[in-house]
């Protein structure tokens, strides 16, 4: 019997909410480490990361700001990369210390799209903080300050992370049976 019937769409669990909360909470230290007593804003990109967002903000003990974008990159191969809003910050990030929180690096061209467009802004510091790695799939280079876990070339679903928008409510981070997308 499944608790849950999402759970039957699951071909393996890749991390349970145990060892994710784990090592969130050590996240959360090395950052409170890094950032405390900086100018610092927390930047989650929509919608993936919001799970990972709320449980590591809730770890980072110290005051901080926290803003939120939406965006996607068009293009491939050798054209390049146009990041285009759909929800830009609603602060000015002149001087401050910008963190960027991602659910998961995969070809890595989001995030380095957003990465220079932050950092046009003139802020003091962008650095990333992605809970997943795929590191496999990376098609330009691009540095992720805090990694989470490593991810292996797989579809991973749950904790924030969705297949068609559905799956980001599991409490864990599962592979999405091959039948369910192929
Ligand atoms: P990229 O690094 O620009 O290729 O895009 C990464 C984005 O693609 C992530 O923020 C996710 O929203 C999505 N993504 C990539 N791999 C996965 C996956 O395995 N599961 C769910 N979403 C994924
Ligand atoms: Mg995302």
């Amino acid at each position: 019997m499944h608790k849950n019937r999402m759970d039957q769409d699951v071909e393996y669990v890749m991390y349970t909410r145990r060892k994710i909360l784990k090592r969130v909470r050590e996240l959360g230290k090395e950052l409170k480490n890094d950032y405390e007593g900086k100018n610092l804003l927390v930047v989650s990109t929509l919608k993936g990361s919001y799970m990972f967002l709320a449980d590591l903000t809730r770890a980072m003990e110290f005051p901080f700001d926290v803003d939120f974008v939406s965006c996607s990159s068009y293009g491939s191969g050798t054209v390049s990369r146009e990041l285009v809003f759909k929800k830009d910050l609603d602060c000015d990030i002149t001087g401050r210390d910008v963190l960027i929180v991602e659910d998961i690096v995969d070809s890595g061209n989001t995030l380095k799209a957003l990465k220079e467009r932050l950092l046009s802004r003139n802020p003091n510091s962008v650095k990333l903080c992605s809970l997943l790695d795929k590191k496999a799939r990376r098609e330009v280079e691009i540095n992720v300050d805090y990694i989470g876990f490593p991810c292996e070339n797989e579809f991973v679903i749950g904790y924030g992370l969705d297949y068609n928008e559905k799956y980001r409510n599991l409490p864990y981070i599962g592979v999405l049976k091959r039948e369910i997308y192929e």
